[in-house]
């Protein structure tokens, strides 16, 4: 039997919990069906636990995390929760946890699965068989530089601030994940900055080199302005294998990639950790999605980005590829079968719910296993 692994469940806001309730399912099925133990504990996050607890997360849910060997996320925010201070958002509780775990890497596979190659807005050929990988340092950069605020200047104008800053250590050692990874892929990596106007984008450019020349030889490497990317990414993304780009660039690029494939609700994503001395590295696991506040509540979101962020865990985490694969099986094949969520509708498919969606999922795999 499988040793215990710890999870901590976060379902967040939004679509959050009614996707997740079909991440439980699937967890059953394999506690029952694969003999595997998971020690689960849920907490809140975002609009959730402000409501509850008084802030995006708590210090309890903090450290709950801290001790977990890995965390499954859900989505935040809402318009509930819009008119609040900045520093009060819901959208916090994640930066947070990124920031405290050291989560610098999100890795965001863009992938067009063949039954849904019509659901694209691009043209069949164009992204048939597309499969990127976009890695987005995720504790830097923008997000966090000082100085940052809104500012009152000397003729008495409100002024707005933001800081991109990027030490070498921190450009490098997400360089090295995505490298890394095209190794076991496609082996080319293209890294995003804007070199040409950014001091922070020059010393990117520099740093991959370095990284590259030192240490993946093997791997080919280019670098891309990353207005460029978006523009390439529209109109040749096959030509693309690994992305890397800063904590901005790599949210754009992502959105824009995520949006190609033309089902949003249909990707995972994983932020990992630098690999800790006795093994351990702290992971998040969580849909590209957010938490779609339009449609929540209402049973129709489509729950296999965040079934398919349970599986990357599986992998990435605790190491269980067969079981993963098992699970992304099923999910195809639900689509193959013809099942539909409304973010995915095609003429003649039928269209079902959340619930109708995991259910699928679980018959699939019973016929797998
Ligand atoms: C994402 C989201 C977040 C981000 C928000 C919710 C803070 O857009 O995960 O891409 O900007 O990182
Ligand atoms: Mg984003």
């Amino acid at each position: 039997m499988a040793a215990n692994k710890k999870l901590l469940v976060l379902p967040g806001d939004g679509i959050g919990p009614e996707v997740m309730n079909e991440v439980r399912r699937v967890i059953d099925w394999m506690e029952h069906r694969r003999r595997a133990r998971f020690d689960i504990s849920e907490g809140l996050v975002g609009g959730a636990a402000i409501e509850a607890e008084g802030a995006p997360i708590s210090d309890a849910t903090m450290e709950a995390a801290r001790t977990a060997d890995a965390v499954l996320f859900g989505s935040v925010g809402g318009p509930k929760w819009d008119k609040l201070p900045f520093e009060e958002r819901p959208e916090l509780g994640i930066l947070r946890l990124r920031k405290e775990l050291g989560l610098f890497a999100n890795l965001r596979p863009a992938v067009v699965l063949d039954p849904l190659v019509e659901a694209s807005s691009l043209k069949p050929d164009v992204i048939r068989g597309l499969d990127i990988m976009i890695v987005r340092e995720s504790t830097g950069g923008i997000y966090f530089g000082e100085p940052r605020g809104i500012h009152k200047n000397e003729a008495g104008q409100r002024v707005g601030i933001d800081t991109e800053v990027y030490s070498e250590e921190e450009i490098a050692r997400v360089a090295r994940v995505a490298f890394d990874l095209a190794r076991k892929r496609r082996n080319k990596v293209t890294s995003t900055e804007k070199a040409n106007v950014m001091q922070s984008g020059r010393l990117w450019r520099a740093v991959v080199s370095e990284v590259q020349a030192a240490e993946f030889p093997d791997v080919q490497l280019e670098h891309m302005y990353a207005d460029n990317a978006a523009m390439q990414l529209c109109s040749r993304p096959k030509q693309f294998d690994v992305i890397l780009g800063s904590n901005l660039f790599g949210d754009l690029l992502s959105d824009l990639a995520a949006a190609l494939t033309g089902s949003l609700g249909m990707l995972p994503s994983a932020t990992l950790g630098a690999v800790q001395p006795g093994g351990k590295r702290h992971a998040l696991y969580e849909p590209i999605h957010g938490s779609a506040p339009d449609i929540a509540g209402q049973g129709i979101a489509n729950p296999s980005a965040q079934i398919l962020s349970f599986a990357m865990l599986l992998r990435w985490s605790f190491g269980m590829e067969e079981d993963a694969q098992m699970i992304e099986q099923a999910v195809e094949r639900v689509l193959a079968g013809g099942m539909r969520t409304a973010d995915i509708m095609q003429p003649g498919m039928a269209r079902v719910g959340t619930k109708v969606m995991g259910e699928s999922v679980l018959r699939e795999l019973e016929k797998l296993i």
